[in-house]
């Protein structure tokens, strides 16, 4: 199977079946999160927070995400691969939109490109998609907006800021998006949102009538339980179990019981000459 286009994802939408999109970082977990058969991957900036220990996205390079985007993309075969433009390597003009894009393309290997904003990323989503590479728009809790927002708050709550959220998406449709992320809105809008776009919409924290769902796969694995958002589900809790297995290792390599003869090479047996070991 190769791996699926723009075009398979919004005829997803057409068909009604609802896409499925985890984050993943590296080889490693790209192969599993394919193997699970999801629709997308995401090389999100989410990886300054999850990889890099940072508080925000907001230190996030190009480097880093042409540099995930390739250590992800060697291990799908089947998901479509997005690489987020992080922040300052698309606001400045449509023309650095591009040549961002198109690194992320020629180094990160990305599929299509995700970028975050409203009517101010029209601009740039026409740019880019211009050039033949597909966009994937997020609106709502953008996190690289995170000090003109205040934090990590909840989008679109109030009869205004709903209608202009509605406006940005069709507007964003409009410029050639073929996908739209809706991160944390109330799930009413996100549902209105939805029916009026003849594109994908992604959620996250946008209730269950988004044409699709995705999540930072650290937090669906439970690789932190002390991160417990309102919109998180674990699928499992796997913090604990790593813990456990390390110490167990630890515990083991100190008494001596690891490594057993059976993890251990031995000299050939034979005369007495020494044997080669290679
Ligand atoms: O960076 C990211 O992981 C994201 C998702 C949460 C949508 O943008």
């Amino acid at each position: 199977m190769s791996k699926k286009s723009a075009l398979d994802l919004l005829k997803m939408k057409a068909d009604s079946t609802r896409i499925t999109m985890v984050t993943a970082y590296d080889y490693s977990m790209a192969k599993i999160v394919d193997a699970a058969g999801v629709d997308m991957v995401l090389v999100g900036d989410s990886l300054g927070m999850v990889i890099q220990g940072m508080p925000d996205t907001l230190s996030v390079t190009l480097d880093d995400m042409a540099y995930h985007g390739r250590c992800v993309a060697r291990g799908l075969e089947n998901a479509h691969l997005t690489v987020d433009l992080p922040f300052m390597s698309y606001q400045i003009s449509p023309e650095q939109a591009l040549q961002s894009a198109g690194r992320l393309v020629q180094q990160g290997k990305a599929q299509s490109v995700k970028l975050e904003g409203g009517a101010r990323s029209v601009a740039a989503v026409e740019r880019i998609v211009s050039a033949g590479i597909p966009v994937v728009a997020h609106l709502g809790l953008t996190p690289q907006s995170v000090h003109t927002l205040g934090g990590w708050k909840v989008q679109g709550r109030g009869a205004q800021a709903a209608e202009q959220l509605l406006q940005d998406a069709l507007a964003l449709q409009d410029a050639g998006a073929f996908a739209l992320v809706l991160e944390m809105v109330p799930a009413e809008l996100a549902a209105q949102v939805s029916a009026a776009l003849e594109i994908p919409t992604i959620g996250i924290g946008a209730g269950v009538h988004c044409d699709g769902q995705v999540l930072v796969i650290n937090d669906l694995l439970g690789f932190d339980l002390g991160f417990s958002p309102r919109f998180l589900k674990r699928y499992a809790e796997l913090q604990p179990q790593m813990v456990q297995a390390v110490q167990s290792y630890v515990e083991e390599v100190r008494t001596g019981e690891f490594p057993t003869s059976a993890h251990s090479f031995h000299r050939r047996r034979g005369p007495a000459k020494l044997a080669k070991v290679y």
